[in-house]
């Protein structure tokens, strides 16, 4: 399916699930609560989310962020009814401590404890996949672009994560390839592909995401074409796409420094779609929610750090068997909750 950025449709991943973590008790109980959504997409659940606050009389505020500046442009758009309470940027959430001195809040000397609710929903949108000039998908030809800011906003941001796919699979030297789609794709031909894309360039260079997907596809053993469930280049692509825009650098860096802007009782939920990403946010979590760090073979706690959150989802939160069937893309979805401790 071919569509061009004005038309094309994103359904939002565990909207109900997301929307009763954030409209918790106390965050109802808030005059004007502050919501981050650092993934705004094209704002479905944040639209929703303010919503069903104003069907409670509450004006919920949302600090929303998006690199990609088609999405951010479709969002200010369905969110039009709400100008007065969004406040909108075209930046990557990594960076929104830099961001958010730009709002103008009651509590501008400070940020630190802004967000009663914050979301992270990771991946891309259909927006980018279905829009073949993005270079996202190899199901449609188009550009290897798959750069979630189109190569505009991040000029503050040093190579290696400006360059496109196109100059990552053209100019990598084989190790790299090889570790990039065996770490980022898990994908155990990770070698032949890494190979057949070294012997490929040699003669002709990789433009267009078909070029690339049956570059891929040729180096899978037959025996493997025959019995994938995907198409045999799904790992690679989502493996350069991870890779360019850094997606597990974001979140790393994003997960060092929510919790200090994060009001207390606030809740912070993420959703993500690879394995890499739910570890990560499972073992912070883990940390906030430990009041001590220290090995167990010590006799007494050395690290003096404090339990600052409470896990509310021991386990992640999985899409139904209904949700998979409407929206196939929410299949691999899974949604970690913490909340923010009181001080006692
Ligand atoms: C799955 S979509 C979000 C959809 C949204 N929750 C909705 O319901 O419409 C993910 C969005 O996050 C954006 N994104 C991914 N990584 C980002 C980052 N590091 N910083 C800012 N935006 C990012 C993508 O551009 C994409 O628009």
């Amino acid at each position: 399916m071919t569509t061009n950025a004005d038309n094309a449709t994103h359904v939002s991943v565990l909207l109900e699930e997301v929307l009763s973590a954030l409209m918790s008790e106390e965050n109802k109980k808030i005059k004007s609560p502050w919501f981050l959504d650092g993934t705004l997409g094209l704002a479905g659940h944040s639209k929703t989310l303010l919503e069903r606050f104003q069907a409670l009389g509450i004006d919920a505020n949302l600090c929303g962020l998006d690199r990609d500046p088609q999405a951010l442009s479709r969002a200010t758009t369905n969110l039009e009814a709400f100008s007065k309470q969004c406040h909108l940027f075209p930046s990557d959430y990594a960076s929104f401590e830099d961001i958010i001195p730009q709002i103008n809040t009651d509590k501008s000397n400070s940020f630190k404890g802004l967000f009663n609710g914050v979301l992270l929903d990771l991946g891309v949108s259909s927006l980018q996949l279905d829009v073949a000039e993005r270079g996202f998908s190899y199901h449609q030809d188009g550009p290897l672009n798959m750069r979630m800011d189109m190569g505009s906003l991040l000029q503050k941001e040093a190579p290696p994560h400006t360059e496109s796919a196109k100059t990552f699979v053209n100019r990598t030297d084989f190790d790299t390839l090889k570790k990039v789609i065996e770490e980022f794709g898990e994908d155990p031909q990770a070698g032949r592909i890494a190979r057949a894309i070294i012997d490929a360039r040699q003669t002709k260079s990789i433009e267009n995401t078909k070029q690339l997907a049956d570059i891929i596809y040729l180096a899978y053993p037959p025996k493997w074409r025959a019995t994938a469930r995907n198409h045999p280049a799904t790992r690679t692509f989502q493996a350069i796409r991870m890779y360019i825009n850094d997606e597990l650098g974001q979140l790393s860096k994003f997960l060092d420094n929510i919790l200090a802007h994060t009001a207390d009782n606030g809740i912070i939920a993420i959703i993500s779609f690879h394995s890499l990403e739910d570890r990560m946010v499972k073992q912070k979590f883990k940390e906030w929610a430990t009041a001590c760090l220290c090995p167990p073979q010590l006799p007494r706690c050395v690290c003096h750090h404090k339990k600052e959150a409470q896990i509310l989802t021991k386990k992640p939160t999985l899409p139904s068997k209904d949700e998979c069937l409407i929206n196939p893309r929410s299949s691999s979805a899974k949604l970690r909750i913490v909340q923010k401790l009181a001080p006692q």
